[in-house]
């Protein structure tokens, strides 16, 4: 956020047909682009939400109304913890510092925020990448088959994104990787985003209906499944997008390892077992209905996949039991998903609640 206190972001909901910016100029603005998904995904939702609070703080005459716009942001999304994660961090920087100095203090804080998400991001990468080497020098063609769910790329974040980040240095290694997109209904994220960011990037790839993972693990098409997190909870229970868990059925029965990329801002140390405890986002049945996409003349339309009048649910999210998980792939290093491996490697990191 520059000096002008206009925060910038890429309309996600435009891709991959149009790239187009918007410029968000309220902290009213900045939770109602993340309600309505035009910036999106754990990471960057976080540090969206960062500045939302440096709006926020030039816009509050008082601690109250403070916390007023940062309970509306964190309401915005329930699962992604690093929405509650960025703004919470944001109110124990500013509690300890006088009022006129608050927005400048949010600023700063939300710079670093979106720097150590790109950090982590890129040792994830770093990380990941000893995995996808690894499988590459076993297999006679080299050519490492990764399977992903949604979109956890630079897009979900400020860069190099956490599931991608293992495949973009693998890349830039000179390791022949190929990615199996998930299509990723009902946004279709992994359809319109991660397939638009691996063809910029030129990453070959495939995008599959949402239920083809099983069948190309039974032929043992898919070397490796890496997905993100919106949520991780202190035993490594994982919750992602929706149908991911059925992925991860399908690799344990399949002998595929399946992991999951995260930076430390992704785990809720408050809770222990995500299946009853993390909070899944309901959304409006009409991302489930209606399809947005452009006809063959290139005209966007919208328009209707269920007869009228059809009841329709929308679970944004499901869990990962941490028992099907390889591992987690983190900015620290690559971890079992069991609660003393965890909380020997981060029992630094500081709780989420407002101190
Ligand atoms: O609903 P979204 O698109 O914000 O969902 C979040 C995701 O993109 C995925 O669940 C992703 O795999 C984790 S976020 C890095």
């Amino acid at each position: 956020m520059p000096q002008n206190g206009i925060v910038s972001i890429i309309d996600q909901r435009k891709l991959p047909w149009a790239f187009e910016c918007i410029d968000l100029k309220s902290c009213a603005e900045v939770a109602e682009s993340i309600r309505d998904m035009a910036v999106r995904g754990a990471g960057c939702i976080g540090a969206t939400a960062g500045y939302g609070m440096a709006l926020a703080a030039g816009e509050a005459d008082s601690w109250e109304g403070l916390e007023t716009r940062a309970a509306h942001l964190i309401a915005t999304r329930p699962t992604a913890v690093n929405l509650a994660w960025a703004v919470n961090r944001q109110l124990n920087r500013l509690k300890k510092v006088p009022h006129q100095a608050w927005v400048d203090v949010a600023r700063t804080e939300a710079e670093k925020m979106a720097h150590e998400d790109a950090a982590a991001c890129e040792q994830i990468g770093k990380h990941g990448l000893e995995l996808l080497r690894e499988i590459s020098q076993r297999k006679a063609d080299g050519v490492v088959n990764v399977l992903t769910h949604c979109n956890a790329g630079w897009l979900a974040f400020v860069d190099h994104g956490s599931a991608t980040a293992p495949i973009y240095a693998a890349k830039a290694a000179g390791l022949k990787v190929h990615v199996w997109v998930d299509e990723t209904r009902p946004r279709s994220q992994g359809a319109r985003l991660t397939a638009w960011e691996l063809s910029q990037a030129g990453v070959p790839h495939t995008v599959i209906p949402d239920n083809a993972g099983g069948h190309l693990m039974q032929h043992g098409l898919v070397d490796i499944v890496i997905t993100g997190a919106d949520r991780v909870t202190r035993q490594g229970d994982a919750a992602n997008k929706i149908g991911t868990y059925l992925k991860a059925l399908a690799a344990r029965d399949n002998g595929v390892p399946f992991y999951v990329a995260l930076p430390s801002s992704t785990f809720d140390w408050n809770l222990s077992d995500g299946v009853t405890e993390i909070e899944i986002e309901q959304r409006d049945g009409a991302e489930v209905a209606w399809v947005d996409g452009p006809d063959a003349k290139g005209v966007l339309r919208n328009v209707r996949m269920t007869p009228e009048g059809s009841p329709v649910a929308n679970y944004g999210f499901d869990v990962t039991p941490s028992r099907l998980l390889t591992g987690l792939i983190t900015e620290r290093g690559i971890f079992p998903a069991e609660e003393s491996a965890l909380a020997a490697a981060f029992s630094d990191v500081v709780p989420l609640s407002v101190q």
